[in-house]
């Protein structure tokens, strides 16, 4: 497997403190900023925008890990990959042409990447996964951090490790394989044994008092 990549959601922080709680976070070991985007039009919640991203920019060189969860998709790309994203992701259903999207995303010289949600089939990797630089999967609905991993994402994770492992096999790039949602220091061992090698944690990190201490427990469950 790839190297693990931990990224703590922002999601989380305290608003007030945003670059305060970035810098922290990049200070404790974290490896990329993922930033949620809502709409309360695709997901029932409203959260930041292009200028939020273009404010913690300068606060480091760490990836910045744009989730799209807006509907439409095309017209918000081009603003956030001004603002400094390296990472965009989107839910394939919020798109009219997914293939599209994804090539006006790496135009724009981000990566780019699908979100599946819960129930989204993994049919919509078919045609498209020489076009993709990530895939991200859901392990809670999207809309509010501080959910709980919804088990059977882990059959589906093993399904997705098995479809890029082949797709690099019969000469394909790599793909990263990033989990969002619910993801904690009890159970982030055996989602790296299905075979992530990026993790999203809010509220895990988020909060709590020391967020070294929480990195560091989490990278060690996953050295195990
Ligand atoms: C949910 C977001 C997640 C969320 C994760 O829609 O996409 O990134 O912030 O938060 P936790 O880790 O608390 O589940
Ligand atoms: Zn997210």
């Amino acid at each position: 497997l790839p190297a693990a990549r931990i990224a703590p959601s922002i999601l989380s922080a305290d608003f007030a403190r945003l670059g305060e709680e970035v810098k922290n976070v990049l200070a404790a070991g974290a490896d990329w900023i993922h930033f949620d985007v809502m709409d309360n039009h695709y997901v029932p919640n409203l959260t930041i925008g292009p200028m939020v991203c273009e404010a913690i920019r300068p606060l480091t060189n760490a990836p910045i890990d744009v989730h799209l969860m807006v509907e439409p998709v095309d017209a918000i790309v081009p603003m956030f990959a001004k603002a400094g994203a390296n990472i965009i992701t989107f839910h394939p259903e919020a798109s009219r042409h997914v293939d599209r999207t994804l090539g006006l995303i790496r135009e724009h010289g981000c990566k780019a990447g699908l979100v599946l949600n819960p129930a989204t089939s993994l049919s919509y990797l078919d045609h498209v996964m020489d076009k993709i630089d990530i895939i991200l999967l859901m392990s809670v609905n999207p809309g509010f951090g501080g959910q709980s991993f919804i088990p059977g994402t882990l059959d589906k994770l093993r399904a997705v490790r098995t479809r890029i492992d082949q797709h690099v096999e019969n000469g394909g790039q790599s793909i990263d394989l990033e989990v969002d949602g619910g993801v904690k220091i009890d159970n982030i061992r055996e989602i790296r044994a299905a075979g992530a090698d990026a993790f999203v944690a809010g509220s895990a990190i988020f909060g709590k008092p020391d967020y070294a201490a929480i990195i560091k427990q989490l990278r060690e469950q996953i050295a195990l």
